[in-house]
């Protein structure tokens, strides 16, 4: 533990893009890490708080609009109440969940801006950027695409290559064409305010390579160094765009805050907003040193949160982020996660398919979070499979935790009256004293590893305290014990030993665990009938929880058994609803990819083609599959007949839309259920650039049944 404890604590989570849904890689990156850590602290009663909001500004909001062919304000509308509802759903607990669409923010960022700008720390330059004469639109750097100066994507942003990750500016992009309208831009002169990194080299060095070289982890050491040797450039921070806080100075019109300004400043509206709400003050969190502040990322958040904004910070008067806990990316199935691709697992779809169910419940969103953190990327990235996260539940949720604190109340009540036994200190033996000393043990190191960020770890400790309570519990045996009770004097006192070391311990896995899994620990006090109070982290290793003949409920199961058939239901819908992962195996990309590398499969002989069936059909009637948001259930008129297909488009087209519209479809393909529903047959669509669908129909309609080669 750290020796002087800080006063308060303010902890952030990185603001998502309220331009779509978030998928779980976002949710093990900086959610779910940040919500362990907050809620330790709060089990600590130390003075915390938890800020995150959407992040509503900046070209993504624009171009989702442009995509689902609305206004930013209805993307950010439609959004940001979604994010926030899915985060409860999976007990992330924010203190405040603002968003930076709002005025207060609005103010709190041209404040910034201001006091900078009036103090001489951002520099005005005139410069030429790129201009799209048709769209009568200067260009978001998103909004150029060319090729990578690194590695010869031809699809990489005026921001990034999304193929080897490099930030670039859309300068550095060969033969850069506009997006808007698919032409080369020109070069316009335009004026910007800059904060000049450059000044500011000796600073970062001093601060994150000598002063925090032990603490952070080496991932973002090693991104900073390479960013501070790479030489530091002043970076504009307000860009021409019409949608975004409005840059407070004369002479700006039709210019905004760059969002990267904006949305960490939203971590300082967000706890204004907190304040606002509590009746409290906000300024010690931002200003008192003796406030952590700690930035909960993913990795390719980690120039800004450890370079450009504490720049800001420390030019603005602000306290600087004591750690910026980041995690590396997290795939699934053996794949990078993509929106783009859809292939993925979104927060809503977790929920829609374990949390809303019937058989599903909050004990299936700490299942979730069980198996996020067992496998969080925190330093290399890691791979979500169905397969482990069953294993995950079914073998140690369900096997070792859950088991332990069955058998300990039922056999509590059985052995013992339902009420806590008392310890018999005259007949305690080595191997009790042992499981005690474990208890105490496990509680030290738990918290050890908690502080320094180290959840993965953690949790392998509690899981482990768990293990432990099994084979202490196998090795007394009380059930055997009980069965001389009538020629042994001993037996109950030893079954009383064995069961109050066993409840005791229970009580220290639900304290222990209560970070990661808190409707498991919720649920565990209701059998223990505490108050949750006794989840007060001081609690953690003493033996005395429970206090002897007080009686206790009967047990409730804390998990369920993961079957089968509910794994490969799930792998199936990523296989229907993904795109053509096949093809595009081994391609480097990360989340945010919009462009998709075009490449070609492995040849095959006119006898391997001629075995596929294409034939045009109508499609005469389209409907939503239920509880499946990526799925149609198509009735297909192909002439001869009408088959029942069910295709993976409901993400792409209204089903109102596309009655009437003729597709090419392959009929020969093998029968296949998905959700209950057998598909007999596979239509086909052409993807764009932009990952958007596009009918392979005949120009003009035709006889359905047609033949297509
Ligand atoms: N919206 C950004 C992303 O999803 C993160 C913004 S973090 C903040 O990558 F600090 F700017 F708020
Ligand atoms: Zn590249």
């Amino acid at each position: 533990m750290s020796m002087n404890q800080p006063k308060r604590y303010l902890i952030t989570a990185a603001l998502p893009y309220a331009n779509g849904q978030k998928h779980i890689g976002h949710l093990a990156g900086a959610y779910l890490p940040a919500d362990i850590y907050v809620r330790y602290l709060k089990a600590q009663k130390r003075d915390v708080v938890f800020v995150c909001g959407s992040d509503e500004h900046g070209t993504a909001i624009p171009i989702q609009a442009t995509k689902e062919g609305t206004t930013a304000r209805a993307i950010i509308d439609k959004y940001h109440p979604l994010m926030e509802q899915n985060f409860k759903d999976l007990g992330i607990a924010f203190d405040v969940y603002h968003r930076t669409s709002d005025p207060l923010h609005h103010e709190t960022a041209q404040e910034f801006f201001t006091k900078l700008n009036n103090n001489g720390d951002l520099e005005i330059k005139e410069s030429e950027q790129y201009f799209d004469e048709e769209a009568n639109s200067f260009l978001a750097d998103r909004y150029i695409k060319g090729t990578c100066p690194n590695c010869s994507f031809d699809s990489a942003y005026g921001d990034q290559c999304e193929r080897c990750g490099k930030s670039l500016s859309p300068d550095e992009l060969i033969n850069p064409v506009s997006t808007l309208s698919g032409k080369p831009p020109v070069k316009k002169s335009t004026k910007h305010w800059y904060l000049p990194l450059n000044r500011h080299e000796d600073f970062l060095r001093k601060w994150i390579l000598e002063e925090h070289a032990n603490d952070w982890r080496s991932n973002v050491l090693g991104q900073c160094k390479s960013w501070i040797d790479g030489g530091l450039q002043p970076r504009a921070v307000t860009r021409d765009l019409d949608w975004g806080v409005k840059v407070p100075a004369a002479d700006a019109e039709g210019k905004v805050l760059y969002v990267w300004f904006d949305a960490p400043i939203g971590y300082i509206s967000a706890t204004k907003q907190w304040a606002i709400n509590t009746g409290k003050d906000w300024k010690p969190y931002w200003e008192d040193k003796d406030t952590k502040l700690v930035h909960f990322i993913g990795k390719d958040n980690i120039v800004f949160h450890c370079i450009i904004f504490p720049v800001m910070l420390k030019l603005h008067g602000n306290i600087l982020p004591d750690n910026v806990p980041s995690n590396e990316f997290m795939n699934l199935e053996g794949d990078k996660m993509s929106t783009s691709r859809n292939w993925k697992l979104d927060m809503q779809d977790y929920i829609n398919d374990f949390i809303n169910k019937e058989n599903g419940g909050s004990q299936m969103a700490d299942v979730l979070r069980y198996y996020l953190t067992q496998i969080a990327p925190e330093t290399k990235d890691s791979e979500f499979m169905w397969k482990g996260f069953q294993d995950a539940n079914n073998s140690e949720l369900v096997s070792i935790f859950g088991n332990f604190v069955n058998r300990t109340f039922v056999l509590m009540h059985k052995l013992c009256n339902g009420k806590v036994p008392s310890f018999h200190q005259d007949i305690a033996d080595e191997l009790d004293q042992q499981t005690i000393t474990e208890i105490k043990n496990c509680a030290n190191k738990v918290t050890a590893l908690l502080e320094e960020y180290r959840f993965r770890e953690a949790l392998f400790e509690v899981i482990n305290l768990a293990r432990t309570g099994n084979q202490y519990m196998q090795k007394k045996e009380p059930w055997i014990v009980a069965k001389s009770l009538a020629e042994n004097p001993d037996a109950q006192k030893s079954i009383d030993n064995c069961l109050h070391i066993c409840l005791q311990l229970t009580a220290n896995l639900a304290i222990l665990i209560q970070p990661f899994l808190p409707f498991t620990a919720k649920k565990m006090c209701h059998m223990m009938k505490v108050v949750e109070k006794m989840l007060d982290w001081e609690n953690a290793g003493s033996m005395k929880l429970l206090s002897v003949g007080y009686s206790l409920r009967a047990p409730e199961l804390l998990f369920r058994k993961i079957e089968d058939s509910e794994i490969m239901e799930q792998i199936e819908k990523l296989n229907a609803v993904s795109l053509k992962k096949e093809g595009e195996k081994g391609e480097v990309k990360s989340e945010t990819t919009e462009a998709k590398e075009i490449t070609v499969k492995q040849e095959i002989v006119f006898d391997d083609f001629a075995k596929i069936d294409l034939k045009v059909g109508t499609i005469v009637s389209a409907e939503k599959v239920e509880k499946a948001d990526k799925l149609l259930k198509l009735q297909v008129d192909l002439g001869f007949e009408t088959r029942t297909i069910v295709s993976g488009i409901a993400m792409h087209f209204k089903p109102e839309d596309i009655v009437g519209k003729q597709v090419t479809v392959v009929v020969n393909l093998a029968p296949r259920k998905m959700r209950g529903i057998e598909s007999n047959g596979m239509i086909l669509m052409a993807e764009d650039a932009n990952g958007k669908l596009h009918f392979i129909n005949p120009e003009e309609a035709i006889n359905p049944g047609s033949g297509v080669s």
